[in-house]
């Protein structure tokens, strides 16, 4: 009886043990945050027609916005703030690039993209796509957004209204919160160069 009580801690034991020694193996120690599942390969179309991938996150921070342009105030109002931070930043800003991902690409077309993006700050990059390319990189940064009806025909879009502050490297580093002074944001920034 004893002995069969003491099978079971034994064997949970052993098995975390074994699950210790395997995460062990496969920990990467130059991963920049244990979050990093947050990202990846994608390959979209920018406001002027060139094709941007995850390759254009390399060489310095940059900031990924999941938006559309006919949200009512959510995406205006982080764009506007973005340009507040780049403001901030003075000409550091040119080693950080922003790109508004659309969550809307049957609308947002580069060409719409292009007119909507003139009125903020000329380092945000539009990006568009099919609509599978769209929902891959939704899937890929765990970005949610969803179509909801409106009165009328039309609709609006349901989205995930996180900035994602990327590496240099273009790994996940944290949301970036523009509720926070802009100066604030450029010093946090900065410090991944
Ligand atoms: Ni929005």
């Amino acid at each position: 009886m004893t002995q069969r009580r003491l099978v079971l801690p034994l064997l949970a034991f052993l098995v975390s043990i074994l699950a210790f020694g395997a995460a062990w193996l496969t920990f990467d120690p130059m991963q920049e945050t244990p979050t990093s599942a947050i990202g990846g390969s994608f390959s979209l179309t920018a406001q002027d027609g060139r094709t941007v991938t995850e390759k254009d996150l390399l060489g310095g921070p940059s900031l990924i916005f999941f938006g559309f342009t006919h949200c009512p105030d959510v995406c205006p109002t982080a764009l506007y703030e973005i340009g507040q931070i780049y403001k901030a930043l003075g000409p550091d800003g040119d080693r950080v690039k922003t790109f508004f991902i659309s969550v809307d690409p049957e609308r947002d077309t580069p060409e719409i993209l292009k007119t909507y993006l003139s009125g903020f700050d000329p380092r945000i990059t539009g990006l568009s796509g099919s609509l599978e390319a769209v929902a891959s990189v939704e899937k890929a940064y765990r970005a949610y957004a969803k179509k909801v009806p409106l009165d009328g025909g039309s609709y609006t879009m349901d989205h995930t209204a996180l900035i994602y502050l990327m590496s240099r490297k273009g790994r996940f580093l944290s949301s970036l919160n523009v509720d926070r002074p802009p100066e604030e944001n450029a010093k946090l920034i900065a410090s991944y160069f």
